[in-house]
């Protein structure tokens, strides 16, 4: 019976699919950990040097080369419940014949309607409004007060243009925006662009749906939020070290940006105290992907990847199929 760790507690019925007796191949033993909090380095080398044949896990797991080379020989898969995997070294995982899954998908309507609400949010300066009621410090209506920026008729700049900038630009639609991006490669659709510098000179509102890996770390910094409006909106729901975040605290505090709306932070959970004091910044932990509906969808994807991977067959979710034509060492 293989083995499976999964890290972390999942929402109800996340792990079914690695025991649910129809299959593909044996049902799964799953060691699931208690503790709602994540493994640092040395627990998850202990834990894997105890004998696992797959891993699930979250993006707060780093699965670094050391960490899986300490699990090479028995372990064959990690499923990563995220479509994100830069928690994962992928050419150590591939080099140890370990397969990485991630999940695909599932979670893109529900993360564009996140970084859609951080548009609205802080173009319109909602958290800063709210601040203003809750404290008791609201005087009444004033004909000049908090006054934001237009979404509607806005240009809007999608920094990635794969699953999630898509469905972000699909909802600009209803709010009548013009909508650009930038990718490396050509996508063949209107308002593309192979330069960043001319999608941030011009649109009102920048959404970022980039990867983090090496060429999209520090995308954003001080030069490019320079060649950015005055007016304009930043918005980031990809990995935190996509953004300088010290450039951006500068940026927010000097007025050489409107505004920004942030899911992801350089060194979660920690944020940057100057983040949490700029004016302008809307906040939020990581919850993109955050409804009931869509976590449960992103555990089982996970869960049926890793089960797949052990009963033999190379699921859609495979980041590196070459892995499984690796011998194990
Ligand atoms: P995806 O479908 O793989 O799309 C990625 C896009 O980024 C592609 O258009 C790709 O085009 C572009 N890209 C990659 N490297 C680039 C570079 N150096 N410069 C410019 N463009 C680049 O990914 P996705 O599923 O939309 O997810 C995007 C990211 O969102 C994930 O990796 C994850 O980190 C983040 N995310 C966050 C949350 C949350 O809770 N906040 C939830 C889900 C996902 P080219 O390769 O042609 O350049
Ligand atoms: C969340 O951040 C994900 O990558 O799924």
């Amino acid at each position: 019976m293989p083995r499976v760790l999964v890290t972390r507690p999942l929402p109800a019925g996340g792990t079914e699919p690695l025991t649910d007796p129809a299959g593909p191949g044996p049902p799964c033993e799953v060691v699931q950990r208690p503790d709602d909090a994540p493994l640092d380095r040395a627990e998850l080398t202990a834990a894997l040097a105890d004998g696992y044949d797959g891993v699930v896990c979250l993006l707060t797991e780093r699965l670094d080369a050391g960490v899986l080379d300490a699990a090479r020989g028995r372990l064959r898969v990690v499923a990563n419940v995220a479509v994100g995997f830069d928690n994962i070294d992928v050419a150590a995982a591939t080099a140890a014949g370990v397969v990485v899954c991630n999940t695909p998908d599932v979670l893109d309507e529900t993360t564009a309607d996140l970084a859609f609400a951080l548009i609205l949010a802080a173009a319109r300066r909602m958290s800063e409004a709210e601040a203003v009621l809750r404290s008791g410090r609201w005087t009444g209506f004033h004909i000049d007060e908090f006054l934001g920026r237009d979404v509607h008729g806005a240009t809007l700049g999608l920094v990635g243009y794969g699953r999630i900038g898509r469905a972000v630009g699909r909802r600009a639609a209803g709010f009548a925006m013009d909508v650009i991006h930038h990718t490396r490669t050509p996508t063949g659709d209107p308002g593309w662009t192979g330069d960043l510098g001319d999608l941030l000179a011009r649109a009102d509102i920048v959404s970022l749906h980039v990867p983090l890996t090496p060429a999209t770390h520090h995308l954003i910094g001080r030069a490019e939020l320079a060649a950015m409006k005055r007016t304009a909106v930043l918005v980031n729901t990809a990995r935190g070290p996509v953004v300088d975040e010290e450039a951006l605290a500068e940026a927010l505090e000097q007025g050489v940006i409107y505004a920004a709306g942030l899911d992801v932070f350089e060194a979660e959970p920690a944020v940057d105290p100057r983040l949490l004091a700029a004016p302008g910044a809307v906040l939020l932990p990581h919850i993109g992907s955050a409804t009931v509906a869509t976590r449960t969808a992103m555990a089982r994807l996970a869960s049926a990847s890793a089960r797949a991977v052990l009963a033999g067959d190379l699921p859609p979710t495979a980041l590196n199929p070459e892995a499984v034509s690796r011998p194990l060492q």
